[in-house]
């Protein structure tokens, strides 16, 4: 990550002013802010929430808070992340936050169902000025927009988009096993993992904890219900008792026969450091996986490779990370340029060039970002679009939930008539 954390500090050295565009408040109960407000900024501390406290998380939103430390000199950006991968525990704290009225100034969600819980309880306020300033659907796909937009009103930046159907492989563990073609569906890649075994490997899969294993069956869920298949899910009267469903589970729990044993809260970074140390041939992550790669200095291509997820190809399983004025922040018109420097194409190269994955935005070139980066350009510009259970594009925070502890009992029982009937469940319970 060294590397590309100095290309995206460099970078952000030589920007323009592209953030600190708000009009100062007229009166902010932040600490000094209103008084300390310079011509042009909004001054005063921005309080800043997500769940990218270490490793190649941390520095892609290092890449950001740099241009805005350039940019923004009247502002201080205080950092409230809250570790462990996929909010698994940002978001309780993030809940206890808002409900007990101290919210941050701006707080990362994910485009989809899951803002739209936030925007349904009343907890965020539209930004369809800072999206219009940014240039809207002249800039973002309207298909984003359209998930960031409740009846008219758009609340939230998106800042980037990731991959979550991509398969992370060790290629010297690989050519061993004698693995030399990329399967083409889930049968085939469970017969080059018993390849793997028997060439000494254990464990050929990786896995973390619940919400890794949730992000796993998801991509097996598309490779064997197809995109189309898929999404029918998560629309009232998705049958999830359905012949398809059960293949996607038996599949699923012999994937998993493969796998290390995880715990609940096991993170995501140590699943991808095996691969990347030889101790295993595949993790399925999303792409910030890259971003660990990267920290741990290896090579796209001699030291790791990728696929998707295989039945998968031609799917992108999408998610987008996306930044809120959450009702009653402190500072909202610092949170507004923050939001705006996250949504300008410098920052969004700053941070996707540090994270891993693409720009929300579509006037970012490609050339300028690394070969994985522009195979994930490519494919969310020609693939078909599946939106992440794990990651809050399919399902809302309650939905997740109640799929999170199914899949977490599984792990325990392998039980798979009671991960249908837990899944019927679910979606009847939470379905719209
Ligand atoms: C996702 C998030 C990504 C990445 C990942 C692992 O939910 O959208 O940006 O941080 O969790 O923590």
């Amino acid at each position: 990550m060294r590397a590309k954390a100095l290309v995206a500090v460099a970078f952000a050295a030589a920007l323009t002013l592209v953030g600190c565009s708000s009009p100062a408040p007229a009166a902010s109960p932040s600490a000094g802010a209103a008084s300390s407000a310079p011509a042009g900024g909004a001054g005063g501390e921005v309080g800043v929430f997500t769940w990218w406290a270490d490793g190649g998380e941390k520095a892609g939103l290092d890449g950001l808070v740099a241009v805005f430390g350039t940019d923004c000199k009247d502002f201080k950006f205080v950092n409230g992340a809250v570790a462990g991968g996929a909010g698994s525990n940002a978001k309780a704290k993030l809940a206890a936050d808002l409900q007990n009225g101290n919210p941050p100034d701006s707080f990362q969600g994910h485009a989809g169902a899951e803002l739209q819980d936030y925007i349904r309880a009343d907890q965020v306020e539209p930004v369809n000025d800072v999206i219009e300033g940014l240039g809207a659907s002249k800039v973002f796909p309207q298909n984003l927009l359209d998930l960031l937009t409740v009846q008219g009103n758009i609340y939230s930046v998106p800042s980037n988009i990731h991959r979550a159907n991509v398969v992370w492989t060790n290629p010297a563990v690989l050519q061993k096993a004698g693995v030399t073609e990329v399967p083409a569906d889930i049968d085939a890649w469970l017969a080059d993992m018993a390849k793997v075994k028997a060439s000494g490997v254990s464990t050929p899969l990786t896995i973390g904890g619940t919400w890794t294993q949730v992000q796993l069956f998801e991509t097996v869920l598309i490779a064997d219900l197809g995109v189309d298949g898929y999404t029918a899910l998560f629309k009232s009267g998705g049958d999830w008792g359905s012949d398809g469903v059960k293949k996607a589970v038996a599949h699923y729990a012999k994937l998993l026969s493969y796998a290390n044993t995880a715990s609940d809260g096991d993170d995501w970074p140590p699943a991808i450091d095996a691969v990347a140390a030889g101790k295993a041939a595949y993790n399925v992550m999303g792409d910030w996986a890259v971003a660990e790669f990267t920290l741990k200095n290896k090579q796209d291509g001699p030291d790791y490779g990728y696929f998707p997820v295989p039945g998968t190809d031609g799917v992108f399983d999408f998610l987008a990370d996306s930044f809120t004025l959450p009702k009653g922040a402190k500072n909202a018109a610092g949170a507004k340029d923050w939001l705006a420097l996250i949504g300008s194409a410098e920052g969004q190269k700053a941070f996707n060039l540090a994270k891993g994955s693409i720009p929300a935005r579509t006037d970012v070139p490609a050339s300028d970002f690394p070969k994985y980066q522009q195979s994930a350009m490519e494919a969310f510009k020609t693939n078909k679009i599946a939106p992440s259970i794990a990651h809050g594009a399919a399902v809302s925070l309650a939905w997740n939930s109640d799929i999170s502890s199914a899949i977490s009992k599984f792990y325990g029982s392998k039980d798979q008539a009671t991960l249908i009937a837990d899944l019927v469940a679910a979606a009847k319970k939470n379905a719209a």
